[in-house]
């Protein structure tokens, strides 16, 4: 197997003045990535701001002879996301590698959710990803190169009590990713996403007895191999978290087809819901075409 370098490349890791987005910037540095360490330095919910984090982590960097400099821009505005793509570009001349992991929490039951707390958490988590992926997205696709890593949660793509901000915002991220694994794949640009499990202040108090098992440098791995040039996947979706990685996928099954003249009721429907759901000869498309692709043949059959 061969050693998975970053020499020549240059990573924005958003957030990574602590928890797992500090183990990101530490492996990719260590690997020999320029690195900017983005942090706002706020609260867990997003409420005020420490510069100290981000340098903190530059500090550490250095010591062990790496190369960082610290943002403590918001990934939260445009001007912030293109401040942050600025400094990487005016420190070290180009973006190779945007790992969009900022995050905050703001959870309420969604009869009790504020619209405050709606917009705080889908500005840092959903638009804070386009704000700073925008900028970059277009000095890869110059260079004809670029790795996304965008962070989503299994509470975005299973469901979570209490998080329909959260999980609205993390699917929406699934749906970012996709499409610029689409936009970007002629000039080389992959994009997939990271749904972590780690004992971070994020999740103190909801992992219980797991969080001694669950350490963030055990993330770390997939998502360093991820904004590689060793991985060649794009538009994927993997689980890390105590060691264990698993891919997550959205598959479309071969469902039940009336017939082109049938004249189909909500009573047929239910007749069918079995073969409807049959999860028997799914298939993971990889853009709107797959489906369309399985539509025509379906469609063909009848004529
Ligand atoms: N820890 C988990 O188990 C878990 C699970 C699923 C998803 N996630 C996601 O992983 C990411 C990292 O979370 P963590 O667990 O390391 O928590 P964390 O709170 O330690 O890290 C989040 C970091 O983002 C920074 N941040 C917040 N708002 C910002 C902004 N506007 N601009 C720049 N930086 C900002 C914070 O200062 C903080 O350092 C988040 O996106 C989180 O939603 C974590």
């Amino acid at each position: 197997m061969t050693d998975i370098s970053f020499s020549d490349r240059v990573a924005i890791v958003t957030g990574a003045g602590g928890g797992l987005g500090r183990t990101y910037a530490l492996d990719l540095a260590a690997r020999g990535a320029s690195v900017v360490v983005n942090d706002l330095g706020g609260a867990k919910d997003g409420s005020g701001g420490d510069a100290s984090a981000a340098q903190k982590v530059v500090e550490e960097i250095e010591a062990k002879g790496g190369r960082a400099i610290a943002s403590h821009d918001s990934v939260g505005t445009p001007e912030g996301g293109q401040a942050i793509v600025d400094a990487a570009m005016n420190a070290f001349g180009k973006v190779d590698i945007v790992i969009n992991n900022a995050g905050i929490l703001r959870d309420r039951t969604f009869a009790k959710l504020s619209v405050d707390d709606l917009e705080a958490v889908l500005t840092v988590h959903l638009k804070g990803a386009f704000y700073v992926s925008q900028p970059a997205f277009r000095v890869m696709k110059e260079n004809g190169y670029g790795r996304f890593v965008f962070t989503s949660s299994n509470a975005g793509v299973f469901g979570n009590f209490g998080q329909s901000n959260y999980g609205a915002a993390k699917s929406g991220l699934v749906g970012l990713s996709n499409v610029l694994a689409i936009e970007g794949a002629k000039a080389n640009i992959k994009s997939n996403v990271i749904c972590p499990m780690a004992a971070t202040r994020m999740t103190e108090d909801l992992l219980g007895p797991l969080a001694d098992s669950l350490q963030p440098e055990c993330v770390a791995p997939m998502v360093v191999y991820l904004v590689s040039e060793a991985c060649e996947y794009t538009h994927e979706v993997f689980s890390a978290g105590g060691n264990r990685f698993a891919r997550v996928f959205t598959g479309l099954v071969p469902g039940w087809y009336a017939g082109k003249d049938a004249g189909v009721s909500a009573e047929d429907i239910a007749a069918n819901i079995d073969r409807i759901r049959d999860e028997q000869g799914y298939i993971v498309p990889m853009s709107v075409s797959d489906e369309i692709g399985v539509l025509s043949e379906v469609l063909k059959s009848d004529r």
